[in-house]
């Protein structure tokens, strides 16, 4: 296993949008238990693949209070929003930033499984809202991107060439995707 490093906003890199997963793989796999371990490592609740500079339709998450419920999701794909809900958002790739974005109440995700096998399910609340996050990363969008202009320059401001040590990273992810 190994830790891989998080891609920090406003990193053009984050803008790619990631390629479908056609290969079920040893490396498919791999890529999955590092980024879990990355993402552990960082106390966040998500990570999408293009996060760690990686351009494929890969999310992991952890939703459970502890922390031992690792849901994977290749080529997640959306369909029957509804509804409308604000909550506060952060990402481990926007660290010390939280702000109010408005997305879907409920969803339903179709999706694969590190094996590729295909499963569906519907979600609401933490999971709605971070599956429509992570799905925004894998096509080159950032939270950010909601919010007012002012607000984006002055986190680009904040970010921009700076580089956070990992224990402030840490400290400020907590409810981090
Ligand atoms: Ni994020």
């Amino acid at each position: 296993m190994s830790k891989l490093s998080i891609l920090v906003y406003p990193d053009q890199r984050l803008r790619r949008v990631a390629q479908p997963v056609t290969e079920f793989n040893e490396q498919l796999k791999q890529l999955v238990t590092d980024m879990a371990e990355t993402m552990y490592a960082a106390a966040g609740i998500g990570l999408a693949a293009v996060q760690v500079n990686v351009s494929q339709r890969v999310v992991v998450m952890d939703l459970s209070a502890g922390k031992n419920s690792l849901q994977v999701f290749i080529n997640p794909e959306l369909s029957e929003l509804k509804g409308s809900a604000e909550s506060e958002e952060g990402c481990l790739s926007v660290p010390g930033v939280v702000a109010t974005v408005e997305r879907a109440q409920t969803v339903k995700i179709n999706a694969q499984d590190v094996t590729g096998r295909r499963f569906e399910m519907n979600a609401d609340e933490m999971l709605s809202i971070c599956i429509q996050h992570e799905i925004d990363h894998l096509n080159g969008k950032v939270f950010v991107d909601y919010l007012s202009r002012l607000k984006q320059h002055r986190i680009r401001k904040k970010l921009g060439g700076k580089k956070l040590s990992k224990e402030s990273r840490a400290a400020v992810s907590v409810a981090a995707a």
